[in-house]
């Protein structure tokens, strides 16, 4: 049975070198299962000894024993070894726990869009020398209607489905025009204010209306302010927003009750020539209502019509984040989903 002598001892070396190859703790395991679990090659070869003759036995039995005890042991041995030093590795890493260390390819934060266009148009704003202001999302009806020339029962009210607290007289503000009341109080004349902010109604839901959305109120009042003022900002304001040298802006006339004249400034579809879904095939896209303040708007804060004139605007930032950004749908600016943000 010389053979069985040389089985056992290409054994040892296969284990040898197989232990030897280990790096975890884990992959002892395998070994262990490889060599001797249920169909190990040792476990095999010591099926061998039934087929052993009595004096066979005596001889080659306990060489067998032996050697499947002793890589029993060699591997035991391995498997501890490996686990203590993984053990110890780990302590070391939560005793070494560095809370600055920079992980490559880890998620990075996104910037909101909205805090990516307002950054733009304030920066806009601000070089052509406007202030720029915030104001409370929480209003009275004084500084949301009544200030801007919509008394009480007027029926302009209705163009807004407000959200009334249970305070008497509070509401989440219908839209960011309040700040020209709170600004024309207290700063003095001239003045050139833009304020971008949220604005709440209580509507239906859908891809282009949400009950919170952003705004950016912009008003300029001083001597001899005009509507040619509040065009030439219009287009210098969106052509620098959406790049584009050669936009041109219409005019035609709208309502607000704060503004008189009133007026709807719409620009050039910025992506196409021809009509396209989002100028709705027209060519043109409304999205800069403004006009003159209105004479009751200047008196409600102090302020002689007969002396001072201004222009004001109030456009939907968030329809021109959609616009600038090619967003399809206003939920998504709310939707927390990262595959959303990431573009940002
Ligand atoms: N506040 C108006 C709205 O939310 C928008 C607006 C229109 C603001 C004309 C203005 C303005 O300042 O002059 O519908």
């Amino acid at each position: 049975m010389q053979g069985l002598k040389e089985q056992i001892e290409a054994l040892k070396k296969q284990l040898n070198e197989a232990l030897k190859a280990v790096s975890s703790s884990r992959e002892t395991n395998a070994i262990h299962v490889n060599f001797l679990g249920k169909k190990g090659s040792i476990t095999k070869l010591l099926g061998e000894i039934k087929k052993l003759s009595i004096e066979e036995k005596r001889t080659f039995g306990p060489l067998l024993n032996k050697f499947k005890k002793e890589s029993e042991e060699f591997i035991q041995k391995k498997y501890d070894d490996l686990f203590n030093q993984e053990i110890k590795h780990q302590n070391l890493k939560k005793e070494n726990f560095d809370v600055t260390a920079y992980k490559t390819g880890a998620i990075k934060g996104h910037v909101h869009p909205y805090t990516k266009i307002i950054e733009e148009i304030e920066n806009i704003f601000l070089s052509m020398g406007y202030e720029i202001l915030d104001g409370p999302e929480v209003e009275t009806d004084y500084y949301n209607f009544t200030a801007l020339n919509v008394p009480e029962n007027h029926p302009a009210r209705d163009m807004y489905d407000t959200f009334w607290t249970n305070l008497p007289n509070t509401l989440l503000r219908t839209h960011t025009s309040p700040i020209q009341i709170h600004a024309m109080e207290n700063k003095k004349l001239p003045v050139a204010v833009a304020a971008t902010g949220r604005g709440f109604r209580h509507e239906a839901t859908d891809a282009s209306h949400d009950i919170m959305f952003m705004q950016c109120e912009g008003f300029l009042v001083g001597e001899n302010i005009s509507l040619a003022n509040l065009f030439a900002t219009a287009k210098k304001f969106l052509r620098a927003l959406l790049n584009r040298d050669d936009l041109n802006i219409r005019i035609r006339p709208g309502f607000f009750p704060f503004v008189e004249p009133g007026v709807e400034i719409d620009m050039e579809c910025p992506f196409c020539k021809k009509g396209c879904s989002v100028c709705k095939k027209t060519k043109w896209i409304e999205i800069f209502p403004g006009g003159l303040i209105h004479p009751n708007v200047l008196k409600a804060c102090k302020i002689d019509p007969e002396k001072y004139s201004g222009f004001a605007f109030g456009f939907g930032l968030t329809r021109l984040a959609m616009i600038k950004y090619g967003i399809n749908n206003i939920r998504l600016f709310h939707s927390g989903k990262m595959k959303f943000l990431e573009q940002f």
